[in-house]
């Protein structure tokens, strides 16, 4: 099993829908596919898919229940063909979000042994996608450190760029983790220019497409659009993180 976390500086990236679509990749090209949704501050996954189990990884990170308990079934994501695919929902109440936010270090570190040892339940997939709140609060810190490879993402723009180089310098820099860049919704030739800036294998440089805009997260794009440009750069990303 390869974990990899897709993480980023500031929210709005593209985060959450490239997590989804590199797992629709991976699981409709026959892999078993796991993701887990560790945006504990701002849950979105609940919208796509059902939760008939009534757990969420709040539950297993706080140590009520067991990860397959959790695990929500996904076969049917991609459409008519059946996939592998299971799904660790975060619990969107604002009730579970304000406990997240204030979860003191205990709390913190209990999350962090529990997704540790998370591995054990996880092993019988092929590969296992972490979606991350951005920046370095404690949840996205957990999931940057439980995971084999990183999909780092940052958009061409000045802020963006800013904090991805700090974050780089002075939270990776110590982590020796395998790291990958993705440039998410450039246009013209800014994607180039903030790729060579920022000091990290380049993944890929993902323009921005008004029909992925358009799609408002209303589905797994690349399921709907196999034939699209998006798809290509998804499988690249797959493919070159897992070379890292
Ligand atoms: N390459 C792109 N071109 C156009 N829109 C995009 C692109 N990538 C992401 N988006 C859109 O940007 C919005 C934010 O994406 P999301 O994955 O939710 O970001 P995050 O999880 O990092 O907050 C979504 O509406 C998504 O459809
Ligand atoms: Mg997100």
């Amino acid at each position: 099993m390869i974990s990899i976390a897709v993480h980023s500086y500031k929210g709005g990236t593209g985060k959450t829908n490239v997590c989804i679509n590199l797992a629709a990749h991976a699981a409709i090209s026959g892999k078993k596919v796991c993701i887990l949704e560790l945006d504990l501050d701002a849950p979105n996954l609940h919208n796509l898919f059902k939760n008939d189990k009534g757990k969420w990884i709040n539950d297993y990170l706080e140590g009520r229940v067991n990860l397959d308990d959790v695990l929500v079934d996904a076969s049917r994501a991609a459409g008519k063909k059946k996939i592998e695919m299971k799904i660790a929902l975060a619990n969107p109440s604002i009730d579970a979000v304000r406990r997240n936010m204030s979860a003191d270090r205990n709390q913190q570190l209990l999350a962090l042994k529990r997704l540790m040892a998370a591995r054990q339940s996880l092993e019988k997939f092929d590969y296992v996608f972490i979606d991350t709140s951005p920046g370095v609060n404690y949840s996205s810190i957990n999931a940057v450190l439980s995971a084999d490879r990183i999909v780092l993402i940052s958009r061409p723009d000045t802020f963006d760029i800013d904090g991805t180089k700090r974050m780089l310098s002075e939270f990776y820099g110590g982590l020796q983790k395998k790291a990958g860049l993705v440039i998410n919704r450039a246009v013209g030739e800014d994607g180039g220019a903030a790729a060579k800036s920022i000091d990290m294998p380049l993944l890929s440089i993902i323009p921005c497409y008004c029909e992925l805009a358009h799609n408002r997260s209303n589905g797994i794009f690349i399921a709907d659009n196999p034939k699209h440009e998006f798809a290509g750069h998804i499988s690249k990303i797959l493919e070159r993180t897992l070379l890292l």
